[in-house]
């Protein structure tokens, strides 16, 4: 019997646990053309949900989904946003015919993806004005939304903050507003990025999308769902089952990856959750500790330290004292550069984003 549990890529089918409210919510946001950023730290489900729900939509609604990650500037939005212009039209002709009308012939060229076998168009960065470009590309995405309402998905949007300053951002901007037929799914794990652009009232994206922070799906749905598919394999306990989920802070990614071990495990052994705690921190090792090593001493001593307070207590002079700090200061520092770096986030109290990591450094 093949393993239903998987951590590795996006999720499907029965390896996809309820989130039935979040699927409802945004597709009404979508059939409203609204805007939405949805965001979560890393590994939470974002993707695999989105996936979801573009399956889900009515036939009626044009989607278009575009991975920014590793894009570093304006060209390569395009390029990645034309690559995927056959999930708009899938025959090439048209496709081509359409886009010739808005670009001029020489700077667009169709190929057939090898992977999608969906037609797919390259632009052709040459001669023509710098901001021509993109402007053709959101024509193009216009003219199709004016066949049948679209939803587009920016998924890593983030990554559009580290092309050239500000002002790709204010274009990018006053096309997304006069798209009045197009959903915008802008979404993303760089929170602190994200809330910036978002947020802040002199940035180009400020209040232009609802703000859906993706939470952890509810003990009771994962409980349904493990035993569901544990039945086919063995009987599991709720005792086990909630102390993973406590351990993994009902995180989706680090659940299915003790479940995908417990499956091939005698639920029986003795201490078989600790065990499968220690395989999963030495599978990580190399991972844990390159982020260890880039850190500096008072970094390391203050993520100690969040780890041992569960994020409380910080500057008290005995929480100094037991990690060898000596001033709140070199905290407050740690904890700024920590958050920058996205493996410390401020909820309420401090928390080590990476529950997995924080447990390897608990045990450091
Ligand atoms: N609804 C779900 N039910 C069960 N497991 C899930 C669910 N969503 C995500 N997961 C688990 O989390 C992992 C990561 O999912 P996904 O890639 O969708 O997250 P993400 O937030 O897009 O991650 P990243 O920040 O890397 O882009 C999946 O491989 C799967 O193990
Ligand atoms: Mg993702």
């Amino acid at each position: 019997m093949t393993n239903p549990f998987s951590f590795s890529g996006t999720v499907a089918d029965r390896g996809f646990c309820n989130r039935k409210q979040e699927q409802k919510d945004i597709i009404d946001f979508i059939n409203n053309s609204e805007n939405v950023l949805l965001h979560a730290n890393r590994r939470m489900g974002k993707t695999s949900l989105i996936y979801r729900i573009l399956s889900k939509l009515d036939k009626s609604i044009t989607h278009l989904y575009v991975d920014l990650y590793g894009t570093v500037s304006e060209n390569d939005f395009i390029e990645t946003l034309m690559k995927n212009a056959g999930q708009l039209e899938s025959r090439s002709e048209k496709l081509l015919k359409t886009a010739k009308e808005i670009f001029t012939s020489s700077n667009i060229s169709l190929s057939i993806d090898p992977v999608t076998n969906l037609p797919s168009l390259t632009p052709v960065f040459g001669t023509s004005k710098k901001t021509l470009l993109l402007e053709n590309a959101m024509l193009l995405l216009e003219r199709y939304s004016e066949k049948n309402r679209m939803v587009i998905v920016f998924d890593e949007f983030q990554e559009i903050e580290n092309y050239s300053g500000g002002e790709f951002e204010k274009r990018l901007r006053g096309f997304v507003q006069k798209h009045d037929r197009i959903s915008y799914i802008f979404a993303g794990s760089r929170q602190h990025i994200l809330a910036h652009m978002f947020n802040s009232k002199g940035k180009a994206f400020y209040k232009l999308a609802h703000s859906y922070p993706l939470s952890e799906i509810e003990e009771t749905d994962y409980m349904k769902w493990i035993k569901k598919l544990f039945a086919k394999k063995s009987k599991i306990s709720d005792t086990i089952i909630l102390e993973v989920l406590n351990l993994c802070e009902r995180h989706p990614m680090y659940i299915q990856q003790f479940f995908y071990h417990l499956w091939d495990s005698d639920l029986n052994k003795p201490n078989i959750i600790d065990r499968t705690l220690r395989l999963i921190l030495l599978r990580n090792r190399n991972e844990y500790m390159n982020i260890w090593d880039s850190l500096t001493l008072n970094q390391r001593k203050t993520l100690k330290l969040i780890a041992a307070n569960d994020g409380n207590e910080l500057y008290s002079a005995d929480s100094l004292k037991s990690v060898s700090l000596t001033t709140p200061s070199q905290v407050t520092k740690a904890l700024q550069s920590l958050t920058n770096k996205d493996i410390v986030q401020k909820n309420g109290t401090f928390r080590i984003q990476d529950v997995m990591f924080k447990q390897w450094v608990l045990r450091l």
